[in-house]
């Protein structure tokens, strides 16, 4: 782990060991990546290719290396060990299987493929030419991430047997979405995002966690819909705006998880085990406090068994470059550990087996694949009348 850095995953051998990468799409993710690549001295900033030139040329301009004029240029140029695809996620898999045929390692912005099918294929090219692949989320090297998995490997809730997870980010289409810009001025993609839908954009921020604390998912439901479809400008093709999934893992311990963006925001992970609560606000903030909650003898009622809330000290220090935005999302440590599992040559945290499994799952909770079985009504059921009786205390006429 480098000192100044938010990173706990696995560091370089040497202190002077680098690897060079080059950043391939230049939009509004990738200033989060180059505000805070920094952080990692073993990753050299190569430079950065975009099919809009201007955007390599501002990137580059603003967080060093140099622009890159093709990505045939990227895919030729001896130093550049990492491709770091930031490109829209119809391009993942495009851009990804070039760069690992020309034998790049390749770190992708999340979702590795949009199918199952090309994200495995990719994940089998990767290993049969024995290079690296990895995707985001990296919010699992949060200080707070971090600091969970240590509380529950370290048994301070005893055995984890429940976990209520959400990633609400509030009502979309309620927010001023087409005036965002990045630090560069880069707008806010909305008509990808939407079309993408609040599954295959955001999902893998709490199953990384929940799947490196609890191993793989093994049985699920999910229930998926499109709430706000009507609120999005002419032209829009809303993807599933909510994503209801029942989780249950190797472990054991299951998992309720509420993804979406409808209701107001909620990001925060509870895990239940059988001697105390473990819960983080928002997990898309580095720094947000782990609350440990032990089981205590009580004569009382409803959660008088749970102690007082204890904030626990972090495992790892705060990074010390952050991207300047409502969220803290660590973005740049994944690019970092796979460059560090690179000159170990050992698979990063982040593996290609884990990052296809968290796809498979997003895809699973994206699609509502799961029983969801229609109820069936003894006679037509009206309960307008039976509730105003209730309220006035009237029959219903
Ligand atoms: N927007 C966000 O808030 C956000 C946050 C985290 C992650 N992401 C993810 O980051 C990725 C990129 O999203 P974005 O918001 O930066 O999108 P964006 O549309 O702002 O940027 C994508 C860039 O890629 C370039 N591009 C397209 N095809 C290319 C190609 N074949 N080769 C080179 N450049 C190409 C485009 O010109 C554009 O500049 C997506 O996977 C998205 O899910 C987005």
């Amino acid at each position: 782990m480098t000192n100044d850095s938010e990173q706990t995953g696995r560091a370089p051998e040497t202190a002077h060991e680098s690897v060079g990468v080059v950043f391939v799409g230049c939009g509004y993710a990738a200033d989060f990546y180059g505000a805070t690549m920094p952080n990692y001295p073993h990753v050299e900033v190569r430079g950065a290719f975009d099919l809009v030139r201007e955007r390599a040329a501002t990137f580059t301009g603003e967080y060093g290396g140099r622009v890159f004029d093709g990505f045939d240029e990227v895919l030729d140029d001896p130093g550049c060990a990492v491709v770091v695809n930031l490109t829209p996620v119809s391009e993942h898999y495009r851009v990804t299987r070039a760069a690992l045929l020309a034998g790049k390692h390749v770190y992708s912005e999340k979702p590795l493929a949009s199918t199952y099918e090309e994200a495995a294929e990719l994940v089998e090219l990767a290993r049969e030419r024995g290079l690296l692949l990895s995707s985001a989320p990296s919010t699992v090297f949060s200080r707070s991430a971090q600091t969970l998995l240590r509380a529950v490997g370290d048994g301070l809730i005893g055995t984890p047997r429940l976990v209520h997870a959400s990633l609400d980010m509030g009502a979309l289409a309620f927010m001023p979405y087409t005036q965002w810009r990045s630090r560069r001025g880069v707008p806010w993609p909305y008509r990808d995002e939407v079309a993408n839908g609040c599954v295959m954009e955001h999902a893998g921020y709490q199953l990384s966690w929940l799947v490196a604390m609890l191993g793989p998912v093994v049985r699920m439901a999910a229930h998926t819909s499109l709430q706000l479809g009507g609120e999005w400008p002419e032209g829009s093709e809303p993807a599933p705006d909510v994503s209801l999934g029942f989780l249950e893992f190797a472990s054991g311990a299951v998992c309720r998880l509420s993804i979406g963006w409808v209701a107001p925001a909620d990001l925060s992970l509870m895990v239940v085990g059988d001697r105390g609560v473990l819960s983080v606000g928002d997990v898309w903030q580095a720094s947000a406090p782990v609350s440990l909650r032990r089981h205590v003898r009580t004569s009382g009622k409803t959660n008088a068994y749970l102690g007082e809330p204890e904030q626990l000290p972090f495992v790892a220090p705060p990074a010390r470059h952050r991207y300047t935005d409502t969220h803290d999302l660590t973005v740049g440590a994944g690019v970092a550990d796979l460059a560090a599992a690179a000159l170990r040559g050992e698979q990063p945290f982040l593996s290609a087996d884990l990052c296809l499994h968290v796809l498979d799952v997003s895809l699973r909770l994206s699609e509502g694949r799961g029983a969801m079985e229609d109820v069936t009504l003894p006679a037509p059921l009206d309960l307008k009348p039976a509730i105003a009786s209730a309220l006035t205390g009237t029959a219903a006429p």
